[in-house]
């Protein structure tokens, strides 16, 4: 990915971002998963009264991409007010698709701070399956 695309995609979690349902945790987070098609899709982090229902922004925007036929992830851009990187959940759950994935990891306050990982360094021993 070059620089213009990982900008790119930064730009479109943060827009995400302000589009969050986190009326529980006052926690926003904004997902822009880039594809091989190269299209982009969002993710925001869904909340429910029930807790337990809430969904990451980054299983939304896997999960949007998957249902357009894209299914080959090039790279995620996460963004929150503390750079957070994806839970373990998500980690499978984007595993599946793209175990190397790059990520990039952005703090929405300070966004010119960026961290950047590979899927396989933040889930080393994912489970792959029964077989
Ligand atoms: N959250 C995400 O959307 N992505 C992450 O990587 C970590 C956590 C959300 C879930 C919940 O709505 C809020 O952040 C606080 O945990």
């Amino acid at each position: 990915m070059n620089v213009a695309n990982e900008n790119e995609l930064i730009q479109s979690a943060l827009d995400a971002q302000k589009r969050a349902y986190c009326v529980y945790s006052n926690f926003p987070v904004g997902a822009a998963l880039l594809t091989a098609s190269g299209r982009v899709y969002q993710g925001v982090n869904i909340e429910n009264a029930s807790f337990g229902l809430t969904i990451c922004a980054e299983r939304v925007a896997a999960a949007a991409a998957v249902a357009n036929g894209d299914i080959e992830f090039t790279a995620i851009a996460v963004v929150s007010r503390t750079g957070v990187s994806p839970c373990g959940a998500c980690r499978q759950f984007l595993a599946e698709f793209a175990p190397n994935l790059p990520i990039v990891m952005v703090d929405s306050l300070q966004p010119d701070v960026i961290h950047r990982a590979t899927l396989d360094q933040l889930l080393p021993g994912r489970f792959e399956g029964p077989v």
